[in-house]
């Protein structure tokens, strides 16, 4: 057997704690903000359905191939694809793989700043008691005054870039599984508050259905990438994300039994993160959904449904106050550890190029947060500016998140399931049933490629035509 590699980057204690720090990266501003407005702008149900599908046979077998790549390469993305092309003597172009992963870190980092920082100051809002009794048109208003502030805005811009970049500069390691641990369940409970008081009003039903009646003639082409893009980007895939935390998995733990080491299997693993993943979406959809229907707002409102629905609840609700306050925060920190490993795969690569992995932080931090004050600018001074989809936001979003995102996935998917040497992946995934094996392999190979392209070309072809 050859020797085990000891990452340049450090290690996770244990598969728990991998798990731990892989939900930190997934759950965030994906879920609470994006996936219920994007709901709200592509029809409801129908879309949700897709949604779901798309993270059971594509998300799934593909994040479960991102991990096994960066754990047998146990680089950043770009170093791992190439030690791993190496391995199995194909081409190091796919090191290509990894360069396009961290050109849409890079994009996506600088947008989620921007959005991160309208949860900052919310945070602060909600403490400060402004939501208490808030009406639905204050709320409006209150959002669309943030946004023509873009003073404000860039403060909280830079502090969250640099809130980031300080946990990137020191290791992702040090304290981010405690910090998970403890936050994740309590957004989980907060989440639960938060449909509680839904199920209270009285558009519950309406704004149910609205999520689960699967209505198919509402279903546009865009949709169809959409709910692609986002199953890419809810579960961090596509870009090295989750490759570059799988690098830090140890390959084997101890068995509480026997004593002995057996391998780490990755399936279960990916499993588990998906499905909390998920749950988070659904609770988020759950709890907004019924507010825009009680209090006559439009479901189709965008970016900012969440921040205009959820101080009506803080409003209303028994303890408001408190529960408001600790929920943005939550969102913040959810935010914050995916923003983390957005900025790891860029930061550790040029640690590996032989960087300082502060001054790696500085650069990369600093380059996104340029980039992320055109998003900033995009509500306000630049707004009318618009070009291709939208303004300067909404076509960093689009490029980065429903183009670059699935062709990344695609890649990965094809590269894991034809090009590597079969025996490699499957000792690296090390799963103990071979059926279930089997089946990873067909989705990686056949089905997540072919889907993928298949919805592209659909809906390519159902806007243009
Ligand atoms: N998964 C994160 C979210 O849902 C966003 C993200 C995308 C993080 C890609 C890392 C990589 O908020
Ligand atoms: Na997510």
């Amino acid at each position: 057997m050859k020797q085990e590699i000891k990452p340049v980057h450090g290690m996770w204690a244990s598969r728990w704690v991998f798990i731990l720090a892989a939900t930190g990266s997934a759950v965030g501003l994906g879920n609470i903000w994006r996936f219920p407005y994007i709901t709200g702008e592509n029809g409801g149900g129908a879309f949700v359905l897709l949604y779901l599908l798309c993270i059971a046979v594509v998300g799934i077998p593909i994040m479960a191939a991102e991990v096994m790549l960066g754990r047998k390469g146990g680089l950043s993305p770009i170093n791992s694809m190439r030690k791993v092309a190496a391995d199995s003597k194909v081409t190091q172009r796919w090191a290509g793989i990894g360069y396009l992963g961290a050109l849409s870190a890079f994009l996506i980092l600088s947008f989620y700043s921007a959005v991160a920082s309208w949860a900052l100051y919310y945070a602060w809002e909600a403490v400060r008691g402004v939501f208490e009794g808030i009406t639905a048109t204050q709320s409006e208003a209150h959002f669309n005054d943030m946004l023509a502030n873009p003073g404000l805005l860039l403060g909280y811009h830079t502090l969250f870039m640099v809130l980031t970049m300080v946990v990137v500069a020191r290791g992702v390691k040090g304290g981010l599984e405690k910090a998970v641990q403890i936050l994740m369940p309590l957004l989980f409970v907060l989440l639960l508050v938060l449909v509680g008081y839904a199920a209270t009003t009285p558009g519950f039903k309406e704004g149910i259905s609205f999520l689960f009646a699967f209505d198919f003639s509402k279903l546009t082409g865009k949709a169809i990438i959409v709910a692609v893009g986002q199953a890419f980007f809810t579960l961090s895939l596509g870009m090295g994300a989750i490759m570059a935390y799988g690098a830090y998995m140890p390959k084997t733990v101890k068995d509480k039994k026997t004593g002995r080491s057996r391998p780490v299997s990755i399936m279960s693993t990916v499993a588990i993160i998906a499905l909390l993943d998920t749950l988070v979406a659904l609770g988020a959809g759950v709890a907004m959904f019924p507010l825009l229907f009680s209090n006559g707002l439009e479901v189709s409102q965008g970016p900012g449904m969440m921040f205009v629905t959820l101080p009506l609840a803080f409003g209303q609700m028994p303890g408001g106050l408190l529960f408001g306050s600790l929920f943005f925060v939550l969102v913040v920190c959810a935010a914050w550890s995916s923003s983390i490993s957005l900025g790891e795969p860029v930061v550790a690569w040029l640690v590996e190029r032989g960087l300082k992995r502060p001054m790696a932080a500085l650069v990369v931090g600093l380059g996104a947060w340029l980039l992320g004050v055109g998003s900033v600018l995009s509500f306000n001074v630049w707004k009318d500016h618009t070009f291709l989809v939208g303004t300067f936001f909404d076509n960093m979003e689009f490029l980065s998140t429903t183009v670059m995102l699935p062709l990344g996935g695609l890649l990965i998917a094809i590269f894991a399931g034809w090009v590597m040497k079969e025996t490699q992946a499957r000792k690296e995934l090390a799963m103990q049933n071979f059926k279930l094996y089997l089946v990873w392999r067909a989705l990686v190979r056949i089905f997540s490629p072919v889907a993928v392209i298949a919805l592209f070309v659909y809906s390519i072809w159902a806007t243009f035509a």
